[in-house]
C-alpha cells in the first residue's frame, strides 16, 4: 500500500450523541457513511471523566453495522480486555501512558480476535510507541485531552504523524482523535492520517450525512496531496 491506495475513514465518537437515544443515533451515522463507531471508555481516573462499560457496547453492537472501535482511557486496561471483546469491541485501543507490558497487552487483545491499538495523549512523542511496531493495527493520535467531547482541535500533536507513519508504515490506521474536522481533516491526511474519530463535527451537525462527506473528502484531498509530493 501506499498514500494513493490509503482508505479515509470516519469515525464518529458516541460520546458527543445524543445519549438519550444512543442506539438510533448509531443507526443515524453508519446508514450515513460512517466506518467505523469510536466509543470512548473512560475510568474518572486516567482521565477525569466516567463514560461507558461493556454492557453499552454490546447493547449497541447489536445495532451496528460498522466496527466498533473502544478507546480505553483507564488504569488498568489488562482488565478490561476480555469484557470489551466479548462485548464486541472490533478494536481495543489501549493508552501507552499507562507503562505496563504493552506488547504482552497487545498480543492478548489480538489472542481475544480483536484488533490492538495504542493511543498517544498530545505531550507523548511518537516514540514512545516504538515497543509497538509490528504488534498493532491501529494507532490514535489525541489533539485534546482525554475528557470530553467538543473540545478545541490542538494542532501540535499532529507533528507526530509522519514519523509515526514512517515507523509503522502503510498497513496501520492512523487515527486522530480531538476537535478533528473538515477545517483540519486535510492537513490532517497530508500529514499521515487516515482516520479521523469526530464527535462534535458529526452528531452536532445539522446535517451528519454531510459531516461525514465533507470530512472524507477534505481527507481524500489530503492524502491527494501528499501523493503527489506536494507540502
Ligand atoms: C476525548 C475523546 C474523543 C472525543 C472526540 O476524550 O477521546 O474521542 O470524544 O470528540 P470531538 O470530535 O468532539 O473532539
Ligand atoms: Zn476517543
Amino acid at each position: 500500500m501506499s498514500a494513493a491506495t490509503r482508505q479515509i475513514k470516519v469515525a464518529p465518537s458516541l460520546l458527543a450523541a445524543d445519549l438519550a437515544r444512543p442506539g438510533e443515533e448509531v443507526e443515524h451515522v453508519y446508514e450515513a457513511g460512517a466506518d467505523m463507531l469510536h466509543i470512548d471508555v473512560m475510568d474518572a481516573h486516567f482521565a477525569p471523566n466516567l463514560s461507558f462499560g461493556p454492557a453499552v457496547v454490546a447493547a449497541l453492537d447489536k445495532v451496528c453495522e460498522i466496527p466498533i472501535s473502544t478507546h480505553l482511557m483507564v488504569d488498568n486496561p489488562g482488565q478490561f480486555i476480555e469484557p470489551f471483546a466479548e462485548a464486541g469491541s472490533d478494536d481495543i485501543l489501549f493508552h501507552v501512558e499507562i507503562g505496563s507490558d504493552q506488547v504482552k497487552l497487545a498480543r492478548d487483545i489480538r489472542n481475544l480476535g480483536v484488533r490492538p491499538g495504542i493511543a498517544l495523549e498530545m505531550n507523548t512523542p511518537a516514540e514512545a510507541a516504538a515497543p509497538l511496531v509490528g504488534e498493532v493495527g491501529i494507532l490514535l493520535v489525541m489533539t485534546v485531552k482525554c475528557r470530553y467531547a467538543g473540545q478545541t482541535f490542538h494542532p501540535q500533536p499532529a507533528a507526530k504523524i509522519p514519523t509515526l507513519r514512517q515507523m509503522f508504515g502503510e498497513e496501520v490506521d492512523i487515527a486522530v482523535d480531538g476537535g478533528v474536522d473538515a477545517a483540519n481533516a486535510e492537513m490532517l491526511a497530508a500529514a499521515g492520517a487516515n482516520v479521523f474519530v469526530a464527535g462534535k463535527a458529526v452528531f452536532w451537525a445539522d446535517d451528519p450525512a454531510g459531516a461525514i462527506r465533507e470530512l472524507r473528502s477534505a481527507g481524500e484531498a489530503g492524502l491527494a496531496r501528499k501523493s503527489s509530493g506536494l507540502r
